[in-house]
């Protein structure tokens, strides 16, 4: 496994999750088991990805830019994750703010999948690709 199908299959979970979540309802033990569910994962894709992702393209001068960027809309995700945490899940607000999150989220794994991938394919090298694979998918393991 490379590094790209590595995140690739992670994103899919949060695809999945974020669509379960917009479909939930008020103050619901189900709202609330998929929301911290995503929350986790999240959280640690997010940690994980900046280590063995955009950490080795941050040093990179070609792909500095983009590995700013990705980085700077983790920080989106996370500040729409505190959104959701301070409000009830029995407000109407609450499904608005998630399904901006949805859509924030999908955005950006569009980004990181069409763009950065193919970029970062030509700065990695194949040993590369494999390692930080096993790096990423390790971090994974550890922190779910
Ligand atoms: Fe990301
Ligand atoms: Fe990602």
């Amino acid at each position: 496994m490379n590094i790209f199908e590595a995140l690739r299959q992670d994103h899919d979970i949060q695809r999945k999750l974020l669509e379960q979540l917009v479909d939930t309802s008020g103050d619901t033990s189900a709202r609330d088991e998929i929301f911290k569910k995503l929350k986790t994962e999240l959280e640690i894709h997010a940690d994980a990805e900046e280590r063995y992702f955009y950490k080795p393209l941050i040093d990179v001068d070609r792909t500095q830019d983009l590995a700013r960027h990705g980085i700077a809309e983790h920080h989106e995700i996370d500040e729409l994750i505190e959104q959701l945490e301070e409000t009830d899940y029995s407000s109407s607000a609450w499904l608005k703010i998630a399904k901006d999150l949805q859509e924030k989220v999908e955005h950006h794994l569009e980004d990181e999948e069409h763009q950065f991938f193919q970029i970062a394919g030509k700065v990695f090298s194949d040993g590369n690709k494999t390692t930080l694979a096993k790096d990423y998918n390790k971090h994974m393991e550890d922190n779910r």
